[in-house]
């Protein structure tokens, strides 16, 4: 086991961090040591690395930037997915993550307002999907193809294994969504009528606005749907609920973009 594996595996260990796929998690490790060569040899040489107050303070750091991506969106009982999954209670799972279970009281009206101004879609990508794709009966859909990207595997997993029982034609992916700053990771997949983008263009998960009009533009879709939370996860109304700036990169681009508020998120619905 190499350093980065090890700290990887390390970094992992808390229950709320082990869902997130270890690639994505050696990445980071990676480009922390990168910028800190000092340190890297210092790890390679030390003998009892556990012990050095050094790396245990490199682990929290790690940890601390993956709750921010990944780990602060999990609710109350997300350790029991699989029980609701097995039961058929995909509400439940639906309130497992932060972003869906702020969601949940609007699906059936949002839904409904996306697809008057999209039209019923045949194919919709979720982009950093987290739960979402378990809304999926409040979107009035039949024979819809669906693809469902995220950066953790058991979410990906979960997923798939919930398309298979509901006999839906859908695939869930495990997908960098940072890696459109290197290379077009929308390549190998056939054109949708919508992308969803939801709550995922801020920053930490995206980390600047040109990943953010990378993705907008790259994503292979005729509608992008790109939603803002307009309260903190602690409950309080955002100074910038307001995202304006997505609407400018849009229209930048030369696209069409309508505004949808709700009371805790906002949506902007990009025509490409
Ligand atoms: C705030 S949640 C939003 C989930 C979902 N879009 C929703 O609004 O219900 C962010 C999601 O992005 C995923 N994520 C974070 N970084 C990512 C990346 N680089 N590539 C793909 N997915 C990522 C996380 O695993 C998490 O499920």
């Amino acid at each position: 086991m190499n350093l980065i594996e090890k700290i990887t595996k390390h970094v992992k260990k808390k229950k709320e961090l082990s869902l997130i796929d270890d690639s994505f998690v050696e990445k980071i490790v990676k480009e922390k040591l990168e910028k800190n060569p000092k340190l890297k040899k210092f790890f390679e040489e030390h003998e009892k690395l556990n012990r050095s107050k050094k790396y245990k303070n490199f682990i929290k750091k790690i940890r601390a930037h993956l709750r921010k991506v990944y780990g602060v969106y999990l609710s109350k009982g997300f350790e029991k997915r699989n029980e609701f999954f097995k039961k058929g209670d995909y509400c439940s799972i639906l309130k497992t993550h932060l972003s869906t279970r702020e969601r949940f009281e609007i699906y059936p009206k949002l839904y409904k307002e996306i697809w008057k101004i999209t039209g019923k879609p045949k194919s919709i990508i979720d982009l950093a999907c987290g739960m979402n794709p378990f809304s999926f009966k409040f979107m009035g859909l039949k024979n819809v193809r669906y693809l469902a990207i995220d950066i953790s595997p058991e979410d990906v997993k979960l997923i798939n294994k919930f398309f298979k029982k509901e006999g839906i034609n859908g695939k869930a992916k495990l997908l960098d969504l940072l890696k459109i700053e290197h290379y077009n990771i929308f390549k190998p997949f056939k054109e949708f009528d919508v992308a969803f983008l939801f709550k995922s263009l801020d920053s930490p998960i995206v980390k600047s606005k040109k990943i953010a009009e990378l993705l907008i533009k790259k994503v292979p879709a005729k509608w992008v749907v790109v939603s803002f939370a307009t309260k903190t996860i602690g409950q309080r109304k955002m100074k910038k609920a307001n995202r304006e700036w997505i609407k400018k990169i849009a229209e930048k681009l030369g696209y069409k973009v309508k505004v949808l508020n709700f009371e805790n998120e906002v949506f902007y619905v990009i025509k490409k």
